[in-house]
């Protein structure tokens, strides 16, 4: 058996790499350390809550004595997702995103490396790379040119986990995936933002001309990348994961209406977000050739299957939007104004 701490599990990929992999992989117990921001969720989690080979520790990696404490636990390798993750909210405030993405992976670096880990893998983002024109594609040798605090404070992370390879032998692997789709993402998010507000027959706020492009790639297929790298990825190598679904922001939102029935009326369109990425697109063949790796999930299909998934769980979304779920671990929940 193998025990593996996944970061941030309480999250939507997490929580779906947590599914993901005590389904795979039998010889796996997964200890989920997670400080349950607002983004973090215990209802994510609560089919498996009492899974023998699961365990959850509300603990934050900023806090260097409570990740030694986890590690301790039995820990041999991490995978961390955990991170504030939402652009805008990095562009009104950038400190949460200071100290829990780049402090913490520091943390979480130093403990994996006194303890002597055998692997760990950081889950960063395209959005490193910054933007693109219309042509041309990310590969992993695309030099990393952030324009957010958010991009830019995963981008500091990557090159700690870069500098303590180089400097110590440390095993840390990095993967940089494009926009993920799918249940249990926060409806703060494009596409579970607008599933919901189109349910109610309220207006989606489509940001500036509508016509900035991302590369949509179904979480379990993210997922799948995660397990991969993790078991056969090379200790210092870089991976993206696309789904090489080029969309822009207009082009989903009509898809969106297509599938819910509703009116184009509901657009509406808002001022843009300061210093928007225009496109991103990944170049995954390195992670199909090395790692014999490929998305799956049509996107056609997968879009379809997540409106289900939003349709089935009114209550998961209703108890986010009341701030209900968070009565259970007493917190505070600041709504965005938008
Ligand atoms: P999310 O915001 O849904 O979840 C983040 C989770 O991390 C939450 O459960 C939160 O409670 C936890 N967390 C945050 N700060 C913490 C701290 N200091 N200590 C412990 N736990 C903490 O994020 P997500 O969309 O699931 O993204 C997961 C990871 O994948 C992030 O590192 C993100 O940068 C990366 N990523 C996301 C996408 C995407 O499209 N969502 C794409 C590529 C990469
Ligand atoms: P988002 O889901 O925030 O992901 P990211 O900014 O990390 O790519 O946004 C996806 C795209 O949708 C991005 O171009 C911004 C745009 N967007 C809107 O137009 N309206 C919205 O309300 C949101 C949240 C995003």
């Amino acid at each position: 058996m193998h025990t593996v701490l996944v970061t941030g599990g309480c999250g939507f990929i997490g929580s779906n790499f947590v599914h993901y992999i005590l389904e795979k992989d039998p010889e796996v117990n997964v200890v989920n350390f997670d400080c349950l921001t607002y983004a973090g969720n215990l209802a994510n989690l609560a089919d498996v809550s009492a899974h023998p080979r699961y365990r959850f520790i509300r603990g934050d990696i900023t806090d260097r004595e409570g990740v030694r404490a986890a590690i301790g636990t039995g820990v041999q390798s991490i995978i961390h997702f955990a991170a504030e993750s939402h652009v805008d909210r990095s562009i009104q405030d950038s400190g949460p995103f200071v100290k829990s993405n780049i402090v913490g992976t520091q943390i979480l670096l130093d403990a994996a490396r006194a303890a002597n880990l055998q692997r760990y893998v950081q889950v960063s983002t395209d959005e490193v790379y910054g933007s693109l024109g219309e042509t041309g594609y990310f590969t992993e040798e695309t030099p990393l040119a952030p324009n957010s605090p958010y991009s830019a404070s995963k981008a500091g992370a990557d090159l700690l986990v870069r500098g303590y390879v180089h400097t110590y032998g440390f095993p840390g692997l990095i993967t940089r995936c494009s926009n993920n789709y799918g249940p249990y993402q926060f409806p703060e998010k494009l596409i579970p933002l607008f599933i919901s507000n189109l349910m109610r027959d309220q207006q989606v706020p489509v940001y500036g001309d509508g016509k900035n492009v991302r590369d949509w790639i179904h979480v379990r297929d993210h997922c799948a990348g995660v397990y991969r790298v993790w078991k056969e990825g090379k200790v210092g190598e870089v991976y993206n994961f696309g789904g090489r679904c080029e969309k822009t922001n207009l082009e989903l939102t009509h898809t969106l209406l297509k599938i819910l029935n509703k009116p184009e009326s509901l657009i509406k369109y808002v001022k843009d977000r300061p210093g928007h990425d225009r496109r991103y697109a990944i170049d995954c063949r390195k992670a199909e050739r090395e790692l014999g790796w490929h998305p799956e999930v049509p996107f056609e299909q997968g879009l379809r299957d997540t409106v289900q998934w939003y349709q089935e769980h009114t209550a998961w979304v209703d108890n986010i939007r009341t701030g209900e779920y968070l009565k259970y671990y007493e917190r505070q929940y600041v709504e965005r104004e938008r």
